[in-house]
């Protein structure tokens, strides 16, 4: 039976170019379900667009000297065009700037308020003459109110880490004109997420989702309140109640509407403009949406939460296929240190098989990877070139030398050649599986061994041999009917990875229709004709050599060093007397619980376990650690510290941690129990 698949990729910003470590995350892996999903013929739609609005890029756009459309205009097209050269099937891939985008994401709002789901609040925000109007966090600089660093940031302070609330900072003054800020009261709109708890608790426990995905959401869950869903800006979806100048829905609620109004412009595209309905109103759809993990919230809770305050049904999130993060050989890529892969110099030389099968092999499932140019080398030569196109190089070669170059006769079929068509269907049927089930690194894995089990075969059936003589020409027929049998299954299963070389192996073997066209079942239920004219094979894969590679990383390490040049490092402090540095009590501690506190952004509120007791500590670190990932973590205490109040919690201690202007990295401790002393 036909199904209805929705899927989406997360809508990537437009703000800057995107990288194989979001390539990795969110978009490979729906492309090659995409393209699974449509080859077993159900009734698939892919959607996708830019995310267009927020500060993030106002702040961009101020700083490159550009009006936010035409900071947007920009990245959507570098964008699209990655996906282009990436072979990316989205059926649209839309803009949330697109003038239909904002009738959804209003009634959205409305029938929420009128539902009784949104209230408004009235709070002091740093306010700036000079600028016109009320600023952002990241627009506000000032003095940190701990430490006196006068360069400290809106949310954080880079000196001595501190996390704050912008209206903490003494001095504040506005990043872009350095007018002095005041405080002013502000209205701003507040979705009440804890009237859905229940609705959500319910909903979450039908799904089968990885374990680590459903125990954070359930989490999430518990600890749901009111949260802001206007800013003060120009840039964004008015918010539709009257006296609103100035303030628009923050991004992050109408950006997964998104998902919404792209399937909206297709409908109209295809000029069946009510067809959205039929994926997004039908219970029967079933929405497949794929996520880095940093996403996880807006999908799996608020948006969730937002839809069931709707008046229309819209389908709610089926399947939440969530990855880990991908890295560039042990790095964070940052296109700002340099750290990245020139994408225009990538595909001069390489093509979008290559990086496609190289990140689906090894992607981020289960835990974060990342991508190395050795590792990259070795799956385009020992894996691509060596298995895969090695076998069909050689099959097709020798059928266009032996038999006419077209399909042979399969007339003496052994028992051996039965146990090969056999072990075939075995492995299709387990790549089916894994495709099914968003595990591409097995299905990668499959497809290597299909070829494999092809070049074994034909080693072991020694076809050259057959061919000599008359009487045993039949057998040599057989072993390529074989062998072409093999080709045909690998050009289907490797198909959702690895496009395009799949769809030209596929047209080599004589076929005009495309796979997606003929469809799975078919492709395996029906031998490939007998007599089909094969076509000349052509070269499949390039070899990458040593050298080649060597020069790459070079490259990496040149760019970077470049930058790290210009990286003005904090000033050191003044110098201490050894007694100083003594007064410090130092130990080793385990986290054994980790709860966000409620109204706070940054805190997280610790149980640390030091031996002697066992702290509560308040660490401002929730933006950059989940709570789960910290349980178990052993870490270094600062465990003679007078306790202080954050937040109307008493912190037991401070957890050391080292951050740059981007990360933060608790310190940790591998193998010393705790209680042990730290100096
Ligand atoms: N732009 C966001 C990001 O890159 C993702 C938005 S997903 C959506 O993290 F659901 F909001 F569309
Ligand atoms: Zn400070």
């Amino acid at each position: 039976m036909k199904e209805k698949i929705l899927i989406t990729s997360g809508l990537p910003y437009a703000n800057g170019p995107l990288h194989f470590g979001h390539i990795a995350g969110a978009y490979l892996p729906g492309d090659c379900y995409a393209r699974f999903q449509r080859l077993l013929k159900n009734d698939v739609l892919y959607i996708c667009g830019s995310d267009e609005y927020g500060v993030a890029i106002t702040l961009s756009a101020d700083l490159a000297g550009r009006t936010p459309k035409e900071h947007v205009d920009i990245f959507h097209h570098v964008n699209v065009g990655l996906f282009e050269k990436l072979n990316f099937s989205f059926d649209h891939f839309s803009r949330t700037t697109w003038e239909g985008h904002k009738q959804p994401v209003q009634q959205y709002f409305t029938d929420l308020f009128e539902n009784g789901n949104i209230e408004p609040k009235v709070t002091d925000q740093l306010y700036s003459e000079e600028d016109g109007g009320f600023l952002a966090d990241r627009y506000v600089v000032g003095t940190c109110p701990r430490c006196g660093y006068d360069q400290a940031r809106g949310d954080e302070c880079p000196q001595c880490g501190a996390s704050y609330e912008a209206t903490d900072l003494k001095n504040p003054k506005s990043k872009l004109t350095k007018a002095p800020l005041t405080l002013r009261q502000t209205k701003h709109w507040f979705i009440l997420l804890d009237k859905f708890k229940e609705r959500l608790s319910q909903w979450i426990e039908s799904k089968e989702w990885k374990p680590n995905v459903v125990n954070f959401i359930k989490h999430y869950i518990r600890n749901l309140h009111p949260r802001a869903i206007t800013r003060d800006s120009k840039w964004g979806v008015d918010i539709p109640l009257p006296n609103t100048e100035g303030k628009v829905l923050y991004v992050w609620f109408d950006a997964p509407i998104g998902y919404i109004s792209s399937t909206m412009e297709w409908a109209q595209k295809i000029g069946d403009p009510e067809k959205w309905k039929e994926y997004w109103c039908d219970e029967k759809t079933k929405l497949v949406q794929f996520i880095g993990k940093d996403n996880i919230p807006f999908h799996a809770v608020i948006f969730p939460a937002m839809t069931m305050g709707q008046n229309q049904p819209f389908k709610l999130v089926d399947e939440l296929p969530a990855n880990e993060f991908y890295n560039l050989e042990g790095r964070k890529f940052s296109k700002s240190e340099g750290w990245y892969i020139d994408l225009e110099d990538f595909f001069s030389r390489y093509t979008a098989d290559q990086i496609r099968y190289a990140i689906a092999s090894n992607a981020p499932e289960s835990s974060d990877s990342e991508f190395t140019w050795k590792d990259f080398q070795l799956r385009c030569n020992s894996e691509l070139l060596g298995k895969y196109g090695n076998l069909v190089n050689r099959v097709l070669v020798f059928a266009r030398n032996n038999c006419e170059g077209s399909i042979p006769q399969t007339l003496h079929v052994e028992e051996v050649d039965q146990e090969f068509l056999e072990q075939i269907k075995e492995l299709v049927s387990q790549a089916r599986e894994s495709y099914q089930s968003f595990r591409l690194r097995r299905a990668s894995q499959l497809i290597m061994e299909l070829a494999q089990l092809g070049n074994v075969y034909f080693e072991k059936k020694s076809p050259w041999k057959d061919a000599k003589l008359d009487a045993t020409r039949g057998k040599m027929e057989t072993t390529i009917a074989c062998c072409l049998e093999c080709l045909k299954a690998l050009a289907l299963i490797s198909y959702p990875i690895i496009p395009e070389t799949a769809s030209s192996v596929w047209k080599m073997l004589g076929n005009n229709e495309s796979l997606e066209t003929v469809g799975w079942e078919t492709v395996m239920n029906t031998p490939l004709p007998t007599h089909q004219k094969l076509l000349e094979p052509t070269i499949l894969f390039a070899k990458i050599e040593d050298e080649q590679i060597q020069q790459e990383l070079d490259k990496l390490h040149q760019m970077s060093n470049t930058v790290e040049k210009e990286v003005s490092y904090t000033p050191l402090k003044q110098q201490i007397e050894f007694p100083d540095f003594e007064k410090l009590d130092l130990r080793v501690g385990i986290i054994t619980s980790a709860t966000a506190l409620p109204k706070s952004k940054k805190l997280l509120q610790l149980q640390v376990d030091i031996g002697i007791d066992v702290r509560t500590v308040v660490s401002g670190i929730s933006q950059h650690y989940q709570p789960e990932e910290l349980i178990g973590k052993k870490v270094v205490v600062v465990a003679n510290l007078k306790p202080a109040k954050l937040m109307g919690v008493e912190s037991q201690g401070m957890i050391l941690a080292g951050a740059d202007e981007k990360a933060l990295e608790v310190l940790s401790v591998q193998n010393l129990p705790k209680g042990s002393v730290v100096s």
